[in-house]
């Protein structure tokens, strides 16, 4: 289905009051990576769903995430001063700390100086750490909501890398991205039919033997899963089994011995997309020629790894001999990049009242049609699905298996019993 120019509005925008916004802000997000807020330094901002923010790590090292407006006359608390346990405005001196108090505001008078700092009100917001980043919840209950303690998030740090790519485009077309498979044999078939020579692409390489593979979709209490089921030589089929975890996550299978992948999609804003990849390894550590081959040709800044993604003027740096040298795309320097490009290239909100969709474009139907359904239940009743207690989020793992033409790929999903009530 191609989407009306209301319902592009509906799923693509969240500033605070939109409906999509207001359900969105109900999950819990990563913000920051960890590492890039160390104890007492500068504090970062944070941009999420059109509103500023700043991390920052006290003393103690416990995280505080507040409005970037500082709240006695909106100085930016990026210029703040973080020490002896909270972070201070550079203006007046106004001091808050990670829980979101004002401790001090010195140029009141003395004597009612702590009554007046106790009264004052800050815009502050919980966290959460593991997996390499300080997650944050910005809806509206008091109580936040079960966190959803995805497999990576249980894992020694040693065994997770987590980075983040900077965007510019909706948050919509990042996660359509991620779950339109369909693409993989075509636009990445530059990286992945020629072998390259790479271990990590031996398997991926099956999915040239067949580009128009059969899709079999199931929805879940968490999203959907959905396995792409190639026939293979030796009478077999090849399953690549996909978990997107709604509404930011996606998990897709590596080769046999690799390190699992996920990504999140977090809107920045309208415009801007937050594009997290996390790669884990349940096992044993990561190892960092897998990563600097993984992310060759990337910015080396881990909090915007896609900081040299190019731009529309210089065709996002496209090599026009790679291709007469037979690179598919020539877009040559990445798998993420060849993603980030193809969204990039689209424009910073695309019109999908414009398209015209094939049978290859099912599961993209599927995700707007569960997105604009939970849209509708959370306006009614303020239903929020995909997140319910019975969900056990450390067993979704995406997989791809090879096995006897006949079989059941659900049978190889690990999370296939556990949610099996929830299937269609
Ligand atoms: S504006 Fe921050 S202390 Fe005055
Ligand atoms: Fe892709």
């Amino acid at each position: 289905m191609a989407l009306t120019l209301e319902q592009n509005e509906l799923l693509t925008r969240t500033n605070r009051g939109t409906p999509m916004g207001e359900m969105l802000r109900e999950y819990w997000m990563p913000a920051a990576r960890s590492a890039a807020l160390e104890r007492d330094g500068a504090p970062k901002r944070v941009r999420l769903m059109g509103e500023n923010f700043v991390a920052f790590r006290a003393s103690d090292g416990r995280v505080g995430f507040v409005d970037e407006a500082c709240p006695h006359r909106s100085a930016s608390l990026a210029l703040g001063r973080n020490e002896q346990g909270g972070l201070r405005c550079i203006f007046h001196g106004w001091k808050i700390d990670p829980s979101g108090k004002v401790v001090d505001t010195p140029c009141e008078p003395a004597d009612r100086r702590a009554a007046f700092a106790a009264a004052q009100k800050v815009r502050a917001f919980p966290t959460h750490e593991v997996g390499g980043a300080v997650w944050v919840y910005l809806g509206k209950q008091a109580t936040p909501p079960r966190f959803p303690e995805f497999e990576f998030t249980r894992l020694p740090a040693s065994h997770v890398d987590i980075r983040r790519g900077l965007v510019h485009y909706n948050w919509l077309q990042g996660l359509e991205a991620h779950i339109d498979s369909s693409h993989v044999g075509v636009l990445h078939s530059g990286f992945i039919g020629r072998g390259v020579g790479d271990a990590q692409l031996r398997d991926l390489n099956l999915t040239m033997v067949d580009t128009a593979p059969d899709f079999e979709m199931d929805v879940t209490s968490y999203g959907l899963r959905e396995g792409a089921l190639r026939s293979v030589p030796g009478d077999k089929t090849y399953a690549r089994i996909r978990q997107i975890v709604l509404p930011f996550f996606t998990f897709i299978p590596g080769a046999k011995g690799d390190p699992c992948s996920g990504r999140a999609t977090v809107p920045v804003d309208d415009e801007w997309d937050a594009e997290w990849y996390i790669v884990y390894d349940p096992d044993k550590p990561l190892t960092q020629d897998k990563l600097a081959n993984l992310y060759r040709g990337t910015s080396q800044d881990p909090d915007n790894f896609s900081a040299n993604l190019g731009d529309r003027d210089n065709l996002w740096h496209q090599d026009r001999e790679a291709m007469k040298a037979g690179h598919w795309s020539g877009l040559t320097r990445n798998i993420p990049f060849e993603d980030f490009i193809i969204q990039s290239s689209m424009g910073p909100l695309v019109d999908r009242s414009q398209e015209q969709l094939g049978s290859a474009d099912a599961i993209i139907v599927r995700v707007r049609r569960l997105l604009l359904d939970a849209l509708e239940a959370y306006r009614r009743g303020g239903a929020i699905p995909w997140r319910s207690d019975d969900i056990d989020f450390a067993a979704i793992r995406a997989l791809a298996v090879t096995f006897p033409k006949g079989q059941d790929w659900r049978q190889f999903a690990p999370d296939f019993a556990a949610h099996r009530a929830a299937a269609e």
